[in-house]
């Protein structure tokens, strides 16, 4: 199983909204995938159309010491969800009474290691908590999500530089790309910001950028993957391309190898699609 973690220090960049729609894209390429929701605001867990409140969630097996498998469920859109309630903030406190309270989420997913092929982690924008932590620390690789709006570059080297602080604080390895989200080609700021992107973090950036799109807005709204809400729209491409990038790149390396470098674009291809 591949973790992946997707982070950002702030809200409101796109992050819950890939965790989401890139878990039903590999689902559907026939990759087995779960979804884990760490973020007590639970907007993955809502957008798969799950309630956190009633059942096991992600709070029960970190605090409560309940089974993961019991507390992971199916959905109907090819994805297995572990969900967030808003008692999961409780892991805060009783994690600073805890020996290395980082290591929980890690262990907890050791035992379904065998079941997928990947695991999503949406990650809290607050990224020096404990659940951060927690992500970085069972992640082997961590996706910085950057809005290509106004300061994008300046926010991403900034959250580069915290995710990688806290990486060696707690001996954690991990690689770190980025994904440019809510892209809006007819701006020509958005433009520069995402050369801006590429010319800065080369091939640490996925060729894939995601597009400002009204439907990734009704597919939260509505519960529903975009997938499976609008499957022929340009956002739904956008998640298809972005699985084909990160499968390709497992195949490449083989599966049980730590995830190596995206090979350089070649010459003359622009790093932006469409
Ligand atoms: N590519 C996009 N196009 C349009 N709206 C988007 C896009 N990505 C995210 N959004 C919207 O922006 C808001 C914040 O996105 P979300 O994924 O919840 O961010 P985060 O998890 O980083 O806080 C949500 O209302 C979401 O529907
Ligand atoms: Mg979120």
């Amino acid at each position: 199983m591949r973790v992946l973690s997707l982070i950002n220090q702030k809200g409101g960049c796109g992050k819950t909204t890939v965790a989401v729609n890139l878990a039903a894209a590999l689902g559907r390429k026939g990759l087995r995938v779960l979804l884990v929701d760490l973020d007590p605001q639970a907007h993955a867990t809502l957008a798969l159309a799950c309630d956190g409140e009633h059942g096991f969630s992600l709070r029960d097996v970190l605090v409560g010491g309940e089974s993961i498998r019991r507390a992971i469920r199916r959905t109907p859109f090819g994805v297995e969800l572990l969900p967030a309630a808003a008692n999961l903030a409780e892991f805060e406190e009783v994690s600073a009474r805890r020996l290395k309270p980082e290591n929980a989420l890690r262990d907890a997913l050791s035992v379904v290691a065998e079941d997928y092929d990947w695991a999503l982690l949406d990650c809290p924008a607050r990224a020096d908590g404990v659940l951060s932590a927690n992500a970085l620390r069972a992640s082997s690789v961590a996706v910085l999500v950057v809005e290509t709006g106004a300061f994008a570059l300046q926010g991403a080297l900034r959250a580069k530089k915290i995710f990688e602080t806290t990486a060696k604080a707690q001996g954690s390895r991990f690689d770190i790309r980025v994904l440019g989200t809510l892209f809006d080609r007819r701006t020509k700021c958005g433009r520069e910001l995402l050369l801006a992107l590429h010319a800065r973090f080369g091939r640490e950036m996925f060729d894939t950028v995601v597009r400002e799109s009204v439907k990734l807005r009704e597919s939260a709204a509505r519960g529903t993957p975009i997938a499976f809400l609008a499957p022929r729209s340009g956002a739904a491409e956008d998640f298809a391309s972005l699985a084909d990038e990160l499968v390709a790149l497992e195949l490449a390396v083989g599966r049980d190898l730590e995830l190596r470098p995206f090979q350089a674009p070649a010459r003359g291809r622009t790093p932006v699609r469409r």
